[in-house]
């Protein structure tokens, strides 16, 4: 039984319809990236799965329970938790204090993340604790927005893109933090456009294209076909 089932989503953003019957699986414990170009529908997908934008069609099966139409506040107590592209950190708040906002614990289990561990994972973090969320560089906040939905214990957490706009050495290293993320269990979906990114990162893609799913299958299965490759991700 997967962590997260999603069969048959459609989504329309009043007439114009986005996603076209998307399903798609996360076990707990994988990583599995969504791969697609510019508004392929990533974002939608996600948005869909949190409940932020509301499917007209399909099921959202999270934990054995049909999660499709719920609010995005029951969403994330259910244990689903979500790093938008744009972070939204409060940026009148010190990184400090966005951690201690966002602080749960874990449903049922004992809790996983303390501060102190989600600053393990988040070394550099450490160095920046005191500062205004609004004062940080673009990798600074993608990291402070993924360790801050740590703080949360979701079971599972969808990334949104977290490579975009961030300089070439920042994504290295924020590739190696999704690693060692990865290695502690944590149930990961995460969209990229970044096919390096998402491969060296994910247990398994999916591409998605013009809202519907084009390919399923392990990064190195994805190695094999250029051609896919070509037709699907290349701008
Ligand atoms: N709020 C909205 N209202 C109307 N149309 C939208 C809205 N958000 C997205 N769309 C449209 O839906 C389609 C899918 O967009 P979406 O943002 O899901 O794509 P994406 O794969 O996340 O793209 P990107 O890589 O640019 O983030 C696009 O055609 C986009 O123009
Ligand atoms: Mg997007």
């Amino acid at each position: 039984m997967p962590l997260l089932e999603v069969a048959g989503l459609e989504t329309a953003y009043g007439e114009s319809q986005v996603l076209f019957g998307i399903s798609l699986a996360v076990d707990a414990g994988e990583v599995v990236a969504l791969l697609g170009r510019n508004g392929a529908g990533k974002t939608t997908t996600l948005s869909s799965i949190m409940g932020l934008v509301p499917p007209r069609a399909g099921s959202i099966r999270f934990k054995d329970a049909e999660i499709r139409g719920a609010e995005p506040f029951r969403v994330a107590r259910a244990g689903l938790g979500f790093v938008a592209e744009d972070c939204r950190l409060f940026g009148g708040l010190t990184v400090a204090e966005n951690f201690e906002a966002a602080r749960a614990p874990a449903r049922g289990g004992p809790t996983r993340w303390t501060l102190d561990h989600v600053l393990e994972l988040f070394p550099d973090v450490r160095g920046f604790l005191d500062r205004r969320a609004s004062a940080l560089s673009g990798g600074q906040q993608r990291m402070v927005a993924i360790a801050r939905t740590l703080m949360g214990n979701p079971d599972m957490i969808l990334l949104d893109e977290p490579s975009e706009g961030l300089a070439p050495l920042v994504v290295d290293a924020l590739l190696k933090r999704l690693m060692a993320l990865k290695a502690s269990g944590q149930t990961v979906l995460i969209s990229e456009q970044n096919l390096r990114f998402a491969t060296e990162l994910a247990d398994r893609v999916y591409i998605i294209e013009k809202g519907e799913i084009r390919y399923d299958g392990t990064p190195r299965d994805l190695a094999a076909h250029p051609e896919l490759r070509q037709k699907y991700l290349m701008v």
